[in-house]
């Protein structure tokens, strides 16, 4: 950050705090203005600074509750707010802004947060659908971007990445993660966290990240939403809490906290996960926000008797900020006053909320991200939605490809193109979708056209409303999902086509916040569709688009290929026509297993093994299974199939033998043995094999993502150190045991060349 010169404030108070700095002594500088600063502040404008509130008017226009945006205007106007979100645009921003610099005592700043997931206006595909390109330059693409784009739209602070590993598909939120496996996940986050805040906070292209929701949100019990978390300290150390803590190590700004509890402790409350660990072991600097109301939901956990309660054990468990709790604005203070918060806790937590302003420039120019030129030229250009597109192609997994059909052939002269999703301009664009316009995103249908060559007939019938179960807005709840009338029109469609591209799954709103669900198959009457159109043309390539993994027995068995395109953000039909006719070879893979059945839930590729396993038994035996479906899922982590092959051999490792604190380096050869060029995501696995805690049959330690040319043959090659081969213990202590381990390499978990070492 460059020199810090305070020019809006209106009082004199600030200037004095605000003494030139240089890059040598920037954290000094920053340590020193936030002292100051902090020792001008009274209790209440303290206490202000820890409250964030939603916006409750259209800060440009008319007033939808007049009363409580009044209350809030007087709030702004006392510097006792210090954050806000909702509030979007460079002008509103800039009005809220205002109020608050011109007006109150200090002019301390707003920081505006808001949720900018999967992109502000320009969508990237859903999270979970861009980890599956196991690429994380172009993870970092899509945060640059989207921070680009919110930063103009007048914001400093994304709610994003979540990094809940989520191992329930019915859990709604799994679309916003990077699927069921911890070491994907911290490298995901890190990722994220660099996309979205760059090197320089300060930079008007870069935002503040918020590492969400802390912790173990996902496993909430039986995949509902807000549910209730028992999870053993083997789990939450070794599953859950390694992204958070690549967060950190990335430098991310912020962490939410989260609305669960925690084997009967909210986390909201807990002080292990936020004082001991967050902010000693891991020796983060930032600050902790709520999630919306959390501290005041430990009333209806039971673990609080009031507000009043809330707020004292939320302060002390080290949450820094309330969402939307109005405990801390209503109890703070009197809380200090008599004895019950010691002040040097409101002293920290203001500090670090002050830390993060500095840093992001708004003590340097408040308005500086409120410029509406920017605004009118970063968002939305044919060069973010360009990005979109690739990154959305990279996202795709292709789960089936009998007889090749796919890429479509030139010979083919007619495609029908059916089914709810297929000219759905909207779902692409998933849930958490910012500012994107609604129907904006460019469908299949369109893609489609756009991508065949003159002469091919093009036959589109829709076939059926999709299943609105998860919208929540009246006016989508006049869809009829059972209503098959639309069938014998796509039945004429696919007959008089050579190749059928049936787009079926889940609307937009089917998965995301409080979208939990029971039956993951595929809603309303798409099954009947899907069951008449292969009947009536075998050709059937399904392009699924939804928001999780889906339970689809019957498509599995009839479809001839299945492309699986996730929610894939504004460029998503163009992207997907890429795929479909060969322009781009698929090479995703998925990051989340696909169930069989919902009974297999949770479902992961990373389990341990039972003291009966696969395998050890013939099957009369007892051993651990269901009598009723396989263990194994229907297409598991790591699965993606591409329109060339890959071989591997020659799995070599340098040594067999090493020590604790030593490495073992690994090479093997892929060879791309088919016709057209592709890229391959080369994975490794390690299992070590006896441990004091029994650890899992496979875990993924290290991936490449390589493109080779037909016949061409690359050496890959990985380093194991302590950093992979150790785990936790239940209390949180990293151990490297010593002992025999087996290491894999491969295209998926269930094709593996093997080898082993010996760790002394
Ligand atoms: C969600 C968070 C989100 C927040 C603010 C909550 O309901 O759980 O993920 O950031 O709302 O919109």
């Amino acid at each position: 950050m460059k020199r810090i010169c305070i020019w809006f404030v209106a009082l004199p108070l600030l200037l004095a705090g605000c003494e030139q700095s240089n890059e040598t002594s920037e954290k000094g500088d920053e340590e020193q203005f936030v002292n100051d600063l902090l020792q001008k502040m009274t209790l209440d404008e303290k206490v202000g600074q820890l409250c964030q509130y939603t916006s409750q008017w259209e800060m440009t226009g008319p007033t939808p509750d007049a009363a409580n945006a009044q209350k809030l205007e007087e709030k702004l106007r006392e510097g006792s707010v210090g954050s806000m979100l909702n509030v979007v645009g460079a002008e509103a921003t800039k009005n809220a802004q205002k109020i608050v610099v011109e007006n109150s005592r200090l002019g301390i700043p707003l920081i505006f947060g808001y949720d900018v997931i999967h992109g502000q206006k320009t969508m990237f595909p859903i999270p979970m659908g861009e980890a599956c390109s196991w690429d994380l330059e172009l993870a970092k693409l899509s945060s640059s971007i989207a921070a680009k784009e919110a930063a103009a739209n007048g914001l400093h602070w994304t709610f994003a990445p979540m990094m809940d590993v989520g191992r329930d598909a019915r859990w709604g939120r799994v679309m916003e993660g990077a699927g069921e496996d911890a070491y994907l996940g911290s490298r995901f986050a890190e990722a994220r966290v660099h996309g979205f805040q760059g090197d320089d906070l300060s930079s008007e292209n870069t935002i503040a990240a918020c590492a969400k929701h802390f912790a173990a949100y996902a496993f909430s019990e039986s995949g509902r939403d807000y549910n209730v978390v028992e999870i053993g300290g083997e789990s939450l150390h070794n599953v859950v809490l390694p992204p958070f803590k690549a967060a950190v190590n990335a430098g991310v700004a912020t962490f939410m906290n989260s609305f669960n509890t925690i084997d009967g402790m909210p986390a909201t409350a807990s002080v292990y996960l936020q004082r001991d660990l967050l902010k000693g072991d891991w020796g983060f600097k930032g600050f902790v926000v709520s999630d919306w109301n959390s501290v005041g939901e430990m009333i209806a956990h039971g673990a609080a008797a009031d507000l009043k309660e809330c707020a004292q054990k939320a302060i002390t468990a080290g949450c820094d900020m309330d969402m939307e709790g109005y405990a801390y604005v209503d109890y703070l203070t009197q809380l200090v006053e008599n004895g019950t918060v010691d002040v040097q806790l409101i002293d920290e937590a203001v500090s670090r909320i002050l830390s993060v302003k500095y840093q992001l420039g708004l003590f340097e120019d408040p308005y500086k991200y409120c410029d509406v030129e920017r605004e009118k030229n970063n968002i939305y250009t044919s060069e973010h939605r360009e990005a979109s597109r690739k990154v959305a192609r990279e996202s795709m997994v292709l789960l089936k490809n009998d007889d090749a059909i796919l890429p479509i052939k030139s010979s083919v002269k007619s495609i029908a193109v059916i089914g709810p999703l297929a000219d759905d301009k909207d779902s692409p664009l998933g849930n958490w979708r910012a500012r994107a316009e609604a129907n904006s995103a460019v469908s299949l249908l369109e893609g489609v056209r756009a991508a065949v060559p003159e002469g091919v007939e093009i036959n589109y019938a829709k076939g059926c409303e999709l299943a609105t179960g998860g919208r929540t807005f009246s006016t989508y709840l006049q869809v009829n999902e059972d209503d098959k009338s639309g069938f014998a029109k796509a039945v004429k469609a696919a007959k008089k086509s050579e190749l059928v591209l049936l787009a079926i799954g889940e609307d937009a709103y089917m998965s995301g916040e409080g979208r939990s669900q029971t039956d993951i198959t595929l809603q309303g009457v798409q099954k009947e569709l899907f069951e008449a159109v292969v009947k009536a043309n075998k050709n059937v390539v399904v392009v699924l688009m939804n928001g999780r993994p889906l339970v689809m027995p019957e498509v599995v068995e009839k479809a001839t290929a299945i492309l699986e395109a996730w929610h894939g953000g504004s460029e998503a039909g163009h992207a997907i026509a890429d795929v479909l006719f060969g322009k781009y070879n698929p090479s995703g893979k998925l990051v989340m297993s696909f169930p069989r059945n919902v009974g297999q839930i949770p479902i992961y590729y990373n389990y341990k093994n039972t003291g009966r396993p696969e395998g050890k038994y013939d099957e009369d035996n007892l051993w651990s299974n269901y009598t009723d479906a396989p263990n194994l899922p229907q297409y598991p982590f790591g699965y993606g199939l591409s329109y060339t092959s890959f071989t591997y051999a020659g799995l070599k490792l340098d040594k067999q033998e090493t020590g604790v604190n030593g490495e073992i380096n690994l090479s093997v050869k892929l060879t791309n043995t088919g016709q057209v060029k592709g890229k391959e995501i080369v994975q490794l696995y390690i299992r070590d094999e006896v441990a004091t805690y029994a650890r899992p049959v496979i875990e993924l330690k290290g991936f490449d993502k390589v493109e080779l040319e037909p016949g061409e043959s690359k050496t890959i090659e990985f380093k194991l150190t302590d950093k992979e081969l150790g785990y936790y213990f239940p209390d949180g202590k990293y151990v490297v045991e010593p002992g025999s381990f087996k290491v894999f390499v491969g295209g998926n978990p269930h094709e593996l060349l093997q080898s082993n070492f010996i760790l002394n």
